[in-house]
């Protein structure tokens, strides 16, 4: 396995790859691996020639300082675990410098309104630096394959955007949603939870399936109170929004249409730490 610290680096390791035609996966990470992160891991392995993570807590995607130091940051407990996984991963974890060249700031990007919507209205300017450094890693690693966790469903329909309006010739892959055994999606934001907010957390994934059940007969609207009521009535938690959404344009469903597909999206806080999650409403 080798670490690379520099893009000059990691691209004269590409290249051999690159002139022998050889498939190259991409899973792009800010760190604090977990299963989520190693399950897409696997899926790059089995359907590529060489795999690269690259691990960068991207500074311009947050768009809160305290949230952007907080962010935990385990390089060495990360490489160790990839070395457990498989040892012909090429880890790429560049400092800022190597990324933006002394000129940390985003670009601005035009998604057709997806950034206009839930995690776009609340974190203003995410998706411009998810778009910056997801352009630049694509132009750094030119990967076959890039594989997004569905967790972060929002920025998935965002990448596949980003990548049609600006012809970027990789295959962007969603990965469906690796839970705890509890239920709580697995997100690096986890680690920084309390034991107690932790098992709390499972009520997020539980009312999601009840909101799920009530979609079949009720309206988004009522299911959208039911799943604000439920929130009132566990003082832990301050919900910051929860969304019945369409799948493609991300618009929020005000009157439920056969054939398109929908999903609740949620984002809510826990000990000041805010969690996302979002279920398929089939
Ligand atoms: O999903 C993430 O971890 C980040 O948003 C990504 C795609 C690595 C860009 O920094």
């Amino acid at each position: 396995m080798l670490v690379f610290q520099t893009q000059n680096a990691l691209q004269i390791e590409l290249k051999k790859a690159q002139n022998q035609s050889k498939k190259i996966g991409f899973v792009p990470t800010m760190g604090a691996l977990h299963r989520g992160h190693l399950s897409l891991l696997e899926q790059s392995i089995s359907e590529n020639e060489i795999t690269v993570l690259s691990i960068f807590v991207n500074p311009t995607q947050f768009n809160n300082a305290e949230d952007l130091k907080k962010y935990p940051r385990t390089l060495e407990k990360d490489i160790a675990l990839v070395q457990e996984l498989n040892k012909n991963i090429l880890i790429y974890a560049p400092t800022v410098t190597d990324i933006y060249k002394g000129n940390t700031i985003s670009r601005s990007f035009d998604y057709d309104g997806l950034e206009h919507q839930m995690e776009g209205k609340h974190r203003p300017g995410h998706f411009d630096g998810v778009g910056t450094i997801v352009k630049k890693l694509f132009e750094i690693v030119e990967p076959t394959h890039a594989y997004f966790g569905e967790k972060d469903f929002q920025q998935l329909q965002i990448v596949k955007k980003l990548v049609v309006k600006h012809k970027i010739p990789v295959n962007v892959i969603p990965c469906e949603i690796y839970r705890e055994p509890s239920g709580l999606a697995m997100s690096s934001r986890n680690e920084r939870l309390s034991d107690n907010a932790r098992n709390e957390s499972k009520l997020i994934y539980k009312i999601l399936l009840e909101a799920k059940d009530k979609f079949m007969l009720k309206s988004a609207k009522e299911v959208t109170e039911f799943v604000v009521r439920e929130f009132k009535k566990h003082k832990n938690f301050t919900l910051e929004y929860f969304e019945i959404a369409e799948e493609e344009t991300l618009l929020s469903c005000k009157r439920k249409t056969k054939n398109k597909k929908y999903r609740g999206f949620i984002a809510v806080f826990i000990e000041d730490i805010r969690l996302i999650d979002n279920i398929s409403l089939k």
